[in-house]
């Protein structure tokens, strides 16, 4: 492959046109998450919620992978596509679910059950995928939990939040790892509810990673892409959204004539419902990544094995 690490880095304004340019000599796809810059988004090959960024990063036929995202993406793009290169714009751009269960501490818990099957949601590391029986995403959780006959128990990890929810949805018992998303947990439902209550005809939808009483009161719950499918098909005027507020940007540019509010935070403190680690990336680091093909994901053979096990059984589904 051509060595460009020599070039200079553009100006701001010349960035998107350098990446492009890096993009196609370097046989390159990027893939961004929703929460991603506006910028970010608006130059990827590929925008989508984690199960449709994994099966993307499965079916590419590019050399190189860049992820506009979080390490557990990445990832799972590395996972499902070890000959390709993987990169990641910001190696630090990780998740709290994932700093919440540490791969030992889940293999502990995991002895504590020796009749339980484990369910892990996609924002975990690949040692606590490869301790999974499948794994999930916020899109396709029913399903998976109702993959196992009604009476296998079960462990769902890491997020507690998303797992009751799960729960309350299959009306099956899971025993619930206590991770939290940093971000999520931070919407308030009365805060919430009075802002609809201000907004006659107005709807509130949910990320299920936000907390109990958050999702009580939602007229919608589901993964980012089934969020925004929502808003292009909703009739009302006026949607509150309690997710990461890069959303937005999509929900805005596809339903121009709604009015789509961000949910309240407990503190009225700028950025409250951002995710710090997926704002870590930045169109200079996406065009350094691509220029160095740098920072990488690489992993060892027998863990990725057994990290593909379970995201092949769901990806199966
Ligand atoms: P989605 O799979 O719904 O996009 O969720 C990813 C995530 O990190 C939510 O905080
Ligand atoms: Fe993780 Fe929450 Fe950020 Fe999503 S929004 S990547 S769950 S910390």
């Amino acid at each position: 492959m051509s060595d460009f690490t020599g070039e200079a880095i553009p100006e701001p304004a010349a960035l998107p046109a350098a990446i492009d340019r890096l993009r196609r000599e370097r046989r390159a796809v990027i893939l961004a998450h929703w929460y991603q810059r506006p910028e970010i988004q608006d130059l990827a090959d590929f925008r989508g919620d984690s199960l449709a960024l994994a099966q993307a990063a499965r079916d590419t036929d590019a050399e190189v992978i860049a992820f506009a995202g979080v390490h557990f993406m990445a990832e799972v793009a590395k996972i499902l596509s070890p000959e390709r290169i993987v990169v990641l714009p910001d190696l630090q751009a990780g998740c709290s679910l994932d700093e919440d269960c540490p791969p030992a501490e889940l293999a502990a818990w995991r002895r504590e059950h020796p009749d339980h099957k484990v369910v892990a949601y996609i924002n975990c590391s690949a040692a606590v995928k490869a301790q999974a029986d499948i794994i999930c995403t916020s899109g396709n959780a029913v399903k998976v939990v109702e993959s196992f006959p009604a009476d296998q128990p079960l462990l769902f990890a890491p997020d507690r939040n998303l797992g009751a929810h799960i729960a309350a949805r299959t009306g099956r018992t899971l025993e619930l790892w206590p991770g939290r998303c940093f971000v999520h947990v931070r919407f308030d439902a009365e805060r919430i509810a009075a802002r609809k209550a201000s907004r006659p005809g107005s709807v509130f939808i949910a990320h299920p990673e936000c907390e109990a009483q958050v999702l009580q009161i939602a007229d919608f719950v589901g993964s980012t892409s089934q969020m925004l499918r929502f808003v292009q098909d909703s009739p009302a005027g006026t949607i509150i959204v309690g997710t990461e507020s890069g959303m937005l940007h999509e929900m805005r540019r596809r339903a121009p004539d709604k009015t789509l509010l961000p949910a309240p935070c407990h503190k009225d403190v700028p950025g409250c419902d951002e995710c710090a680690h997926m704002k870590r990336n930045t169109l200079e680091k996406l065009y350094l990544c691509l220029r160095d093909l740098a920072p990488r994901i690489e992993m060892d053979e027998d863990l990725r094995r057994r990290a593909l096990a379970p995201l092949e059984r769901m990806l199966a589904l």
